[in-house]
């Protein structure tokens, strides 16, 4: 890969570790670059600092490969790269829907200083429409180069606990390019990519920044539509789970995000549709996806009737009960609890004067850093002990496979409610558990 571009990834978090080991992996040479001095330390010496399953794999072989370097240095950054991919995180700004633009905005101009020839940035971080081109003015006026640098968009589908396969696999690539030669540099420098037949859209900068956002607002329209089902089926007594399975076998609709239970949750969903709606009323088409608001508030009740199906399986009161809570990662292959629907049924549980232990395969770590008021266990069985009530809230296989005669041995009451729809309900209540999950009678 002689006239390969020379690849910096700039953010070293979920996003851009992944894409920087994997893009190492691929053939190129790669310089991870992250402000974090401790996170660039761990991936130096080839540890990943996140739980992501492959990817300590991948880490090692490209370190080894020689063809992978982290830094925390720009100057070194702008010197060694000729593409320049930025992977920094966008979350929701404090007290508001907006998207916090600060990490992007503070690493694209301490880039920019030291961009004294042709080069190629390109963003990959989910942005508000209309970033990429204020972006473009920015960088060209820091940077010595001025006009020869340019900036693409080339959001980034992958999903935590998939992150490496759809990293090296996409279903697609976006190119969103200003220029033939700002395809051509991207062309070159997803070339192994592309060879695997991957199909490929290109597209100006806000088409490329706007697919993100929609894509993940579809997601989350569907979740919270087959959610909302569900409340229906609670009303008449149905099932939403037979819904959901019937709705399915029509192949224009398929089964993919269309899961019932307690809703979605993670540092994506939530907080991308939210910043798309009010990204939406600033250019005065809030209108347009009014809707999401909807698919939000049907996401966040998912959580409050939770809570109301535990206590009235406890018969009314959750204060003063035992609770053994399973899971607290937003979803499992997991160790990430941003906005994590578990940890939230979980707190609120414990406010209301529950006596609740948590037990995740992944996240305990992040949940005890972040949530020192609750308790924690050191398995699924080991909290499930002497428990009222066990609260299923994110599907880990650990889980799903409990034998319930097992389970039985060691909780004081047989009840279990499956936030997740992922147990068999018969073979539970056969081995004599009251068995409850939302939507379903
Ligand atoms: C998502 C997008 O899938 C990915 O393309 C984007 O790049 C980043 O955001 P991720 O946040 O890793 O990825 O999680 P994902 O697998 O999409 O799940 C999101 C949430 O939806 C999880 O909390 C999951 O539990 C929930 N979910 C998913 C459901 O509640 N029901 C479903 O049917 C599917």
């Amino acid at each position: 890969m002689n006239d390969s571009p020379r690849l910096t990834v700039i953010g070293t978090g979920y996003l851009g570790a992944t894409h920087a080991i994997c893009m190492a992996v691929l053939g190129y040479e790669v310089l991870g670059v992250d402000v974090d001095e401790r996170k660039i330390a761990q991936l130096a010496s080839g540890t990943v600092p996140f739980f992501e399953p492959g990817l300590p794999e991948l880490l090692a072989k490209a370190l080894e490969s020689g063809r992978l370097r982290f830094t925390t240095s720009f100057e070194e950054a702008g010197r060694f790269g000729d593409v320049h991919f930025i992977c920094v995180g966008t979350p929701q700004q404090p007290g508001s829907d907006a998207c916090d633009l600060t990490y992007v905005e503070a690493s694209v101009s301490a880039l920019a200083a030291h961009l004294d020839r042709r080069a190629l940035v390109v963003g990959k971080s989910t942005v508000p429409v209309g970033t990429a081109a204020r972006l473009t003015s920015m960088v060209q006026e820091l940077a010595p180069a001025g006009t020869d640098v340019e900036l693409a968009w080339n959001p980034e589908f992958l999903r935590e606990g998939f992150a490496v396969d759809d990293t090296m696999h996409p279903d697609r690539l976006v190119f969103g390019v200003a220029s033939e030669w700002a395809e051509q540099r991207l062309r070159a420098a997803f070339a192994p990519i592309l060879e695997q037949g991957t199909p490929v859209v290109t597209t100006d900068l806000a088409t490329a920044e706007l697919v993100k956002v929609a894509a993940n607002s579809f997601l989350a329209t569907k979740i919270s539509y087959i959610n909302a089902m569900a409340e229906v089926c609670e009303a008449v007594g149905a099932d939403v789970k037979d819904l959901a399975d019937s709705l399915a076998l029509d192949d224009r609709i398929g089964g993919k995000f269309l899961k019932p239970g307690l809703g979605f949750g993670g540092g994506c969903l939530p907080k991308d549709i939210r910043a798309f709606a009010h990204r939406a009323e600033e250019i005065g088409v809030g209108q347009a996806v009014s809707f999401l608001r909807e698919v939000d508030d049907i996401n966040r009740r998912r959580r409050a009737r939770t809570v109301d199906l535990v206590r009235e399986l406890l018969g009314g009161q959750i204060s003063g009960a035992r609770i053994a809570c399973w899971g607290a990662a937003f979803k499992p292959n997991s160790d990430d609890i941003r906005d994590a629907p578990a940890l939230d049924v979980a707190r609120t549980m414990h406010g209301l004067g529950g006596h609740v232990r948590v037990y995740d395969p992944a996240a305990l770590d992040n949940a005890r850093r972040a949530f020192p008021e609750l308790r924690y266990g050191e398995s699924a069985l080991d909290v499930a002990q002497d428990a009222d009530v066990v609260v299923l809230l994110t599907e880990w296989a650990d889980f799903r496979e409990i034998d319930p005669d097992a389970l039985a041995q060691v909780v004081r009451t047989k009840r279990i409610v499956d936030g997740r729809h992922v147990l068999d309900a018969k073979q539970w209540r056969d081995a004599g558990w009251e068995y409850r999950a939302l939507g379903r009678s």
